[in-house]
C-alpha cells in the first residue's frame, strides 16, 4: 500500500515503528476546534480574495461545521495513519463533500496551521488562567479582610522574626499571584501575531490576504516573516515560563500550608475536603492537596526545560523536533489549572487558630525591636546603642525564663537607668503589629485598605476599606466563631 497522505512519491506505507513515532494525533486532537476555526478563516479569505470559488467555499465551511459537530459529540473516529489532528479533519472534510475539500490546503501548509492552531489554544489557556488566578487573589483578599486583626509570627530563616498580621501574610501571595496573571498578559500581547498564510516557510504565490485571516482568528495582525512564524515556539516558552513562577508562588504557599497544618505549629485546619486520612494510623489528617500543589511545579518547570533544550539546536525553519512542543506543554497547563483550582478550594475552606498563632506571636522575644524601637524614639539613644540594650533585656529575661512582657520596670532600669514604665505599653503583639503602618507595613488599618484595594481591582466595583475592630468570622480563638 502506498502513503495514504502523499501517495504519488511514496511506494511504500510507513513501517509500523514509523507510524508510532511520528503521529501526534494521540494528543493533538485537543487541538481540533482551533484547527477547524482556523481553516473556516483560510476558506473564507480564499473565497474573498477569488482564490476559490464562493460554492466550494461554502461547501468547506459546511463541512466542517459537521466534523466539528461529530468531535464534539464523540463519533468521529481519529486515526493515526493520518498523523495528526490536520490530515484527521481534512481527510474527514473530504469524505463528506468530495473533491473541493482538496482546495483548503491551498496557500498553506501543516506548518504555518500547526502554529495558528497552537497559538490560538495557548491563547485560549491563558484567559482561563488568568480568570483562575484572579479568583484565587479573591479568596485571598476574602479571607485577609477577616484575618486583618489575626496576629501570627513573621518568620525570616523559619525563626520566628515580628510578629506580622495573618492578613498581611495572605495579602503577599496576592501581589505574587497579581503579578503571575500579568505576566500571562503580557506573554499573550507578544503572542497575538497570526502565522498564517506563511505557509511551508517562504510564503505563497497566491494573492492571499493575510490581514483578513488575522482579524477573523481575533490576532492583532499577521506575522511579518514567514520563516520566523513557522519555526517560532516562544509564545509557549513565555507561557510556561509564566507558568513556572506561577506554580513556585502556589508551592511555596503550599509548602505553608503543610508546615501550619502540622500538629507541632496547629496554625490552621484544612478542610475533610482537602485532606486525606491514614490507612494505619487513626489520628492522621494528611494535608494531600497542598502536598501534590507543592510538587506541581515539577512537571511544569519539567515542560520549559523540555522545550528550550528541544529547540535550542533547530536550524530555521520548522524542523519535526516541533513536534515535541505540545504533550508536555498541555500537561503542565493543566496541572497549573488544577493546582490553581485546588488552592482556590483549601482557602476558601481553611480554618485559622486564632489563638495558637497569637501564643506563638509573642514567644521568642518577639518584640525585641520594638523596645529598641522605644528606646531610639523616647529617649533618643542611637539604634546600635538601642540594639546592644536591647539584648542585654532578652538576655535578662531568658535568664528569669519569662517572656519580655513578664519584666518588671525594676528589671529594665536594672539594665538601664534611663528607661521608664512607658515601655510596657510597647511590648504587646498587638501594639507591635499596629504601629507598623509604613506603607506595605503589617499593621491591621494597612491591611483593610490593602485588601479594598484588591478588592475594587478584582471585581471592578469600588470597595471601601473595612472599619478596624469588626468582628471576624470563620476561625478558632478569640474574635473567632
Ligand atoms: N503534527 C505536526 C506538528 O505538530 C504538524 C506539522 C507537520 N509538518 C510537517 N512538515 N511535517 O508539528
Amino acid at each position: 500500500m502506498s502513503n495514504k497522505m502523499w501517495g504519488g512519491r511514496f511506494a511504500t506505507g510507513p513501517d509500523a515503528i514509523m507510524e508510532e513515532i511520528n503521529a501526534s494525533i494521540g494528543f493533538d486532537q485537543r487541538l481540533f476546534r482551533q484547527d477547524i476555526a482556523g481553516s473556516i478563516a483560510h476558506a473564507t479569505m480564499l473565497a474573498e480574495t477569488g482564490i476559490l470559488t464562493h460554492e466550494d467555499r461554502d461547501s468547506i465551511v459546511a463541512g466542517l461545521t459537521e466534523v466539528l459537530a461529530e468531535i464534539e459529540g464523540g463519533s468521529f473516529t481519529f486515526s493515526r495513519a493520518l498523523e495528526d489532528i490536520h490530515m484527521n479533519v481534512e481527510s474527514r472534510l473530504r469524505e463528506k463533500i468530495g473533491d473541493a475539500a482538496g482546495r483548503l490546503h491551498t496557500a498553506r501548509s501543516r506548518n504555518d496551521q500547526v502554529a495558528t492552531d497552537f497559538k490560538l489554544y495557548v491563547r485560549d489557556t491563558i484567559d482561563t488562567l488568568v480568570v483562575q488566578v484572579n479568583t484565587l487573589q479573591l479568596a485571598l483578599v476574602t479571607r485577609a479582610e477577616d484575618e486583618a486583626e489575626t496576629i501570627m509570627p513573621g518568620f525570616t530563616h523559619l525563626q520566628s522574626a515580628q510578629p506580622v498580621t495573618f492578613g498581611h501574610h495572605l495579602l503577599a501571595y496576592v501581589e505574587m499571584l497579581g503579578r503571575d496573571a500579568g505576566r500571562l498578559l503580557d506573554a499573550r500581547k507578544r503572542l497575538n501575531e497570526s502565522p498564517l498564510g506563511s505557509a511551508a516557510l517562504a510564503g505563497t504565490p497566491y494573492p492571499i490576504d493575510r490581514h483578513m485571516t488575522a482579524e477573523k482568528l481575533g490576532f492583532d495582525r499577521p506575522t511579518a516573516n514567514s520563516l520566523d512564524a513557522v519555526s517560532d515556539r516562544d509564545f509557549i516558552l513565555e507561557t510556561l515560563a509564566a507558568a513556572s513562577i506561577c506554580a513556585m508562588h502556589l508551592s511555596r504557599f503550599a509548602e505553608e500550608m503543610v508546615i501550619w497544618s502540622s500538629a507541632q505549629f496547629g496554625f490552621v485546619r484544612l478542610s475533610d475536603k482537602f485532606t486525606t486520612g491514614s490507612s494505619i494510623m487513626p489520628q492522621k489528617r494528611n494535608p494531600d492537596a497542598a502536598e501534590l500543589v507543592r510538587a506541581k511545579i515539577g512537571r511544569i518547570l519539567g515542560a520549559l526545560t523540555s522545550l528550550l533544550v528541544v529547540m535550542k539546536g533547530l536550524p530555521l525553519a520548522y524542523s519535526k523536533d516541533m513536534q515535541e512542543d505540545k504533550e508536555v506543554a498541555f500537561d503542565a497547563l493543566d496541572a497549573l489549572s488544577l493546582s490553581l483550582a485546588a488552592m482556590t478550594g483549601m482557602v476558601g475552606d481553611l480554618v485559622p487558630n486564632r489563638e495558637r498563632m497569637r501564643a506563638s506571636a509573642s514567644a521568642g522575644f518577639s518584640t525585641a525591636t520594638d523596645i529598641a524601637d522605644w528606646l531610639v524614639r523616647e529617649i533618643n539613644i542611637p539604634f546600635r546603642d538601642a540594639h546592644h540594650i536591647t539584648g542585654q533585656i532578652v538576655a535578662l529575661a531568658e535568664q528569669k525564663g519569662c517572656g519580655l512582657e513578664g519584666l518588671t520596670i525594676e528589671d529594665f532600669k536594672f539594665i538601664d537607668q534611663r528607661i521608664d514604665s512607658r515601655i510596657h505599653k510597647v511590648l504587646t503583639v498587638e501594639a507591635s503589629v499596629a504601629a507598623r503602618q509604613s506603607y506595605g507595613g503589617t499593621a491591621p488599618a494597612n491591611v483593610l485598605i490593602q485588601a479594598a484595594r484588591w478588592k475594587t481591582e478584582l471585581t471592578g466595583q469600588p470597595h471601601e476599606p473595612r472599619p478596624l475592630g469588626k468582628k471576624k468570622h470563620g476561625g478558632h480563638g478569640e474574635g473567632g466563631g
